[in-house]
């Protein structure tokens, strides 16, 4: 029988189930968190109240998935030092761009010549190799030689990576996909098409300098937000590497940390590589999905399943180690398969409470009901 709006509201902790009334989409992709589309992420306000309820202020905090940096971002404006680390490259590029501190007046000036040099120049179809790989296959001609006019132009700014993080934004714009299949598109759309999104019919993108310039603007306009409410001297590191491996503190150097807050990867759902597979291409950037935990490739058979539960313990392990004794381990998980009791058994966890939030999921086609947890474990 389906649990009445009471009993259900009852099982809930309600200060982390936001409707979207109350919270609305461009507050929880406010300032530098929409600098990229990242499939997978959480909200930055289910991280600000657990930073408010768990960890003193001041404090250091940490996050062995840190995918597109929602734990760092909200840590520096909430007043705490952090530190993440991701497997993926390109998630680590943007978690840099994101929390790095900027000389506004530099970066604005380097940004607003890209753009300008990027539209002066005589016939941007020279960069292009037609037809040829990735990049012939997924992008129009005129696309492909707007992108690849702007690649040439980074290397020469200070800021040349805000600008590869532009680039690929633009990029993932600029496919030959639908628009309702920009996640994970499976063939590129070179005709016309019905779009389900728009309820029209939709062509595909044929050039790319207009997201380029869109892009560029927007993503100084947040930057310039962020700075506006950063804390001042709260800092944040980003480590790329295999969080079952990564050194997360030089004990000599830094105090350990006092509590981590995260969201890991969930069996079978998301290939964290694949999903910016355009910006791996066109930025030349390391591509170590074989060792992502819980990839979607991988499927969930009873062995990759095995496989996931040993890569998160081990990982939550690892992090563990870098702890202030009795500091909490706030993981943000779905686990329908009931696998956490024991990744925490085996991470030397034990398990305090379990926190449910009621998400409200309405973007593109991922709409429905969700429900996840926030499992709140100390060190054994
Ligand atoms: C659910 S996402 C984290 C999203 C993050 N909370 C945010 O708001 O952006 C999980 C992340 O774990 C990363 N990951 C998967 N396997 C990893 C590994 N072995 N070491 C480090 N990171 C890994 C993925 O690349 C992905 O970015």
């Amino acid at each position: 029988m389906p649990k009445t709006q009471e009993a259900l509201y009852a099982t809930l902790d309600l200060d982390l189930s936001w409707s979207e009334r109350e919270l609305p989409e461009r507050e929880r992709t406010k300032h530098v968190h929409r600098l990229h589309p990242y499939l997978g992420k959480f909200i930055p306000q289910l991280v600000e109240v657990l930073l408010g309820r768990y960890v003193a202020p001041g404090g250091r905090v940490l996050d062995p998935f840190a995918g597109s940096g929602t734990t760092l971002v909200q840590a520096l404006e909430s007043g705490y030092d952090a530190a993440g680390g991701d497997l993926a490259a390109f998630n680590c590029l943007l978690m840099r761009v994101k929390t790095a501190r900027y000389n506004e007046f530099t970066l604005e000036k380097e940004l607003r010549d890209a753009v300008a040099r990027h539209e002066s120049l005589p016939d941007r179809s020279e960069c292009l190799t037609p037809g040829h790989g990735y990049i012939g296959q997924w992008f129009a001609p005129q696309a492909a030689a707007d992108l690849l006019a702007w690649r040439a132009l980074v290397d020469e700014y200070e800021h040349a990576d805000v600008m590869r993080v532009v680039l690929a934004r633009a990029a993932r714009s600029a496919r030959l996909t639908t628009h309702f299949d920009l996640d994970f598109p499976r063939t590129p759309q070179r005709e016309p098409y019905w779009c389900h999104k728009h309820k029209r019919t939709c062509r595909p993108v044929d050039h790319a300098a207009h997201f380029l310039r869109r892009y560029a603007l927007d993503t100084l306009a947040r930057i310039k937000a962020f700075a506006r409410v950063r804390s001042r001297g709260r800092g944040a590191v980003v480590l790329h590497g295999d969080s079952r491996e990564l050194a997360w503190c030089d004990p000599a150097e830094h105090a350990p940390f006092d509590a981590v807050i995260t969201s890991p990867p969930y069996p079978g759902l998301i290939d964290y590589h694949e999903q910016h597979r355009y910006a791996y291409e066109l930025l030349g950037l390391d591509d170590r999905r074989e060792r992502e935990i819980g990839a979607a490739a991988a499927g969930t058979s009873k062995a990759a399943l095995a496989a996931y539960g040993e890569g998160i313990a081990a990982a939550l392990r690892n992090a563990v180690s870098a702890l202030q004794p009795g500091a909490p381990v706030l993981i943000v998980v779905n686990d329908r398969r009931d696998l956490y009791p024991e990744i925490l058994e085996r991470a030397g966890l034990r398990l305090e409470g379990r926190l449910r939030r009621h998400v409200n999921r309405r973007t593109g086609r991922r709409a429905g009901e969700f429900f996840e947890d926030v499992l709140v474990a100390v060190p054994e």
